[in-house]
């Protein structure tokens, strides 16, 4: 079985490039479950229900979020009859949920949204919370699981791989819009510490510069802008896994622009 797992798609240009690319994607690389995550989908901040339902035209099976999935509070309306999750590790009072399992290619398949600590709202501790959801889908056989870990922080990134290594078919990290080049297979698990971003890569994570550069000169800055033009980039992590869940191939793809996508990066597997 293999997953495709794009990060935060950063409004009007990310959309396009998941529109112009995913499906190219998903008939070269024989993609069954495509993945990603909407928390900036909608002009940066968070997602409409029309955008979401737009994402989920193209051939996206599950949409993970993060700590802007409450920008745009009218997604709540949709969450509970679509595959839209949040971090499962908000509290038990927050809308919507944070596990998908679904059946893929004849196995049952669980996908985690799983929101880190440092910087982030308030949540429950991240660590102390998978280790019970894992458990909980160990006892029900399930082995194929998926976590999307929106984390600002690569040390707690790396501290989940150490945690969960072997237990999990892959954790993928989102919200830095920066992708990073350690993609492994350790312990049969697919790890990488953040994908990057599907947008415009000619600025600053996605957002025009010049509020960016206030921010940074004069301590302020109007609100963050998509820009309307730019030059785009499509990211994602393809990983394939065996009948028992383990990771056993992955690599990276980008799509620049409309050129084709290309491998960017193989997983190096630790032995
Ligand atoms: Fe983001
Ligand atoms: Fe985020």
């Amino acid at each position: 079985m293999k997953i495709a797992f794009c990060a935060d798609i950063v409004g009007r240009p990310g959309r396009e490039m998941l529109k112009r690319h995913i499906g190219a994607i998903k008939k070269e690389y024989g993609v069954d479950l495509v993945v990603v995550n909407y928390e900036n989908a909608s002009h940066g901040f968070g997602i409409s229900p029309k955008n979401a339902m737009e994402l989920l035209g193209l051939g996206i099976d599950v949409m993970t979020g993060g700590n802007h999935t409450w920008d745009k509070k009218e997604i709540v309306s949709i969450m509970d009859e679509y595959p839209i999750l949040r971090p499962i590790n908000y509290g038990s009072f927050t809308p919507g949920r944070g596990k998908w399992i679904g059946e893929v290619s004849g196995e049952r398949v669980a996908v985690i949204n799983l929101m880190g600590h440092f910087t982030m709202p308030m949540c429950d501790n991240p660590f102390v919370k998978i280790l019970e959801v894992v458990e909980q889908l160990e006892e029900e056989g399930i082995r194929h699981i998926f976590i999307d870990f929106h984390a600002e922080a690569t040390a707690e990134k790396r501290a989940l791989l150490a945690l969960l290594k072997g237990r999990v078919s892959a954790i993928c990290g989102s919200h830095t819009h920066v992708g990073t080049d350690d993609l492994v297979i350790d312990g049969e698990t697919c790890y990488v510490s953040d994908v990057g971003l599907t947008g415009c890569r000619d600025n600053s994570l996605g957002v025009d510069t010049k509020e960016v550069i206030d921010q940074c000169l004069k301590g302020y800055s109007s609100h963050f802008d998509v820009p309307k033009k730019c030059k785009k980039i499509l990211q994602c992590v393809v990983m394939e896994l065996d009948a028992h869940g383990k990771c056993i191939d992955a690599f990276k793809l980008k799509a620049y622009d409309n050129e084709p996508p290309f491998v960017s990066q193989k997983a190096y597997v630790e032995q």
